[in-house]
């Protein structure tokens, strides 16, 4: 305001020519906008200076957290999992997700993880994967506690399809061979988990077969229903051909054929040697694992096999025959 003022009082006074205080008012306007400029420059970069700051403490936390990449080798075939006596706080929080669970997974079983909302079924889930270390108690692979474990190893023995799994913007294959680029070329690979998962349907009817884009943003791209996406992420769950397949409600969106087929190949795989962990809250399917864990407010309330725990009072039994009243089947079918 004083600039303007002053150049106002120069040409009233005419101290200063109308060509002069033209040229003078245009250089200020250019100057003012420059500094505007200027100042949301520094506005902008300090913002993004937080953004990156964040981002280094995250990678540095989550180094703190994560599993060793140089801990001792996992090999040899795989022989058992042992949890024991875990628990697990989010960072936080006070109240543990998961308190105080032990289990075991063998070669060949099925093992069945129930409970209602909010239980820490997932958060188990991910802790056995590996993708969360224990605040307490330990799991072992193969009698290796796997904190102390290479991760890297340990990975490579895992498949785990989260309830909250990833539909990636890439083409139809690559949604299926990410969960193991060592083999992304493999095509017999891809076959065998496009048919695992039923795809064939799907593939022809996709415009540019395998290597169509599962996104409409771009261009010829096209967009699954959410039943097609899970039939995705379990042909991805198969193609990394792991021992121990974790698998987070992996039917919630098929239909009840489809729900029922997933579930036969689920037990297929585990008779074929491979160990299958199902959270699922259909239990009827859990009737056909080997062992059913039961958990409630992050802790194992009932655990055992399903003809047991449907023989005895307790929560998997008052669950599963309020399901099978909604079918107006109150006998038990066992
Ligand atoms: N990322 C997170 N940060 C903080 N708390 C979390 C987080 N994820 C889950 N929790 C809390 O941990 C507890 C267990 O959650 P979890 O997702 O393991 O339950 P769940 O048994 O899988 O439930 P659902 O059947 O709904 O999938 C819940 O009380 C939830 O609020
Ligand atoms: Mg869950």
């Amino acid at each position: 305001m004083a600039a303007y003022a002053i150049l106002a009082a120069l040409l009233a006074t005419q101290h200063m020519a109308m060509a002069g205080a033209a040229t003078a008012l245009l250089a200020m306007r250019i100057g003012t906008s420059g500094l505007q400029r200027l100042v949301m420059s520094i506005n902008q970069l300090y913002e993004q200076a937080l953004f990156f700051n964040d981002w280094r403490r995250a990678c540095n936390e989550a180094e703190l957290r994560a599993m060793t990449t140089e801990g001792k080798s996992i090999t040899g075939p795989f022989r058992a999992m042992e949890v024991r006596r875990v628990s697990y706080w989010y960072p936080g929080t006070k109240v543990p997700a998961v308190r105080d669970v032990s289990l075991s997974v063998r070669p060949g079983e099925v093992v069945a993880l129930v409970g209602e909302n909010g239980s820490g079924k997932s958060t188990l889930a991910k802790i056995m994967a590996g993708l969360y270390v224990a605040q307490a108690g330990s799991v072992y692979w193969n009698g290796i506690d796997i904190a102390r474990a290479n991760r890297h190893e340990m990975f490579q023995h895992i498949a785990l399809l989260t309830q909250d799994f990833k539909h990636y913007p890439f083409t139809a294959r690559s949604n299926i061979t990410i969960s193991d680029t060592r083999k992304s070329d493999d095509v017999n690979a891809l076959k065998d988990a496009v048919s695992y998962a039923d795809l064939e349907c799907l593939f022809n009817s996709l415009a540019h077969g395998w290597d169509t884009v599962l996104d409409r943003t771009f261009r010829g791209g096209q967009e699954l229903s959410g039943g097609q996406w899970q039939r995705i992420a379990l042909a991805r769950a198969h193609f990394r051909d792991a021992d121990l397949v974790i698998c987070d409600e992996p039917t919630s969106s098929l239909d009840p054929k489809s729900e029922i087929q997933a579930f036969e190949k689920l037990r297929a795989l585990a008779d074929s040697g491979k160990s299958v962990l199902l959270i699922t809250h259909r239990l009827a399917s859990a009737r056909h694992a080997e062992q059913v864990v039961v958990l409630a407010k992050g802790r194992v309330v009932d655990i055992g096999a399903p003809e047991e725990l449907l023989g005895r009072p307790g929560t998997f039994r008052d669950l599963y025959m309020m399901q099978a009243a909604e079918f107006g089947q109150a006998d038990l079918p066992l």
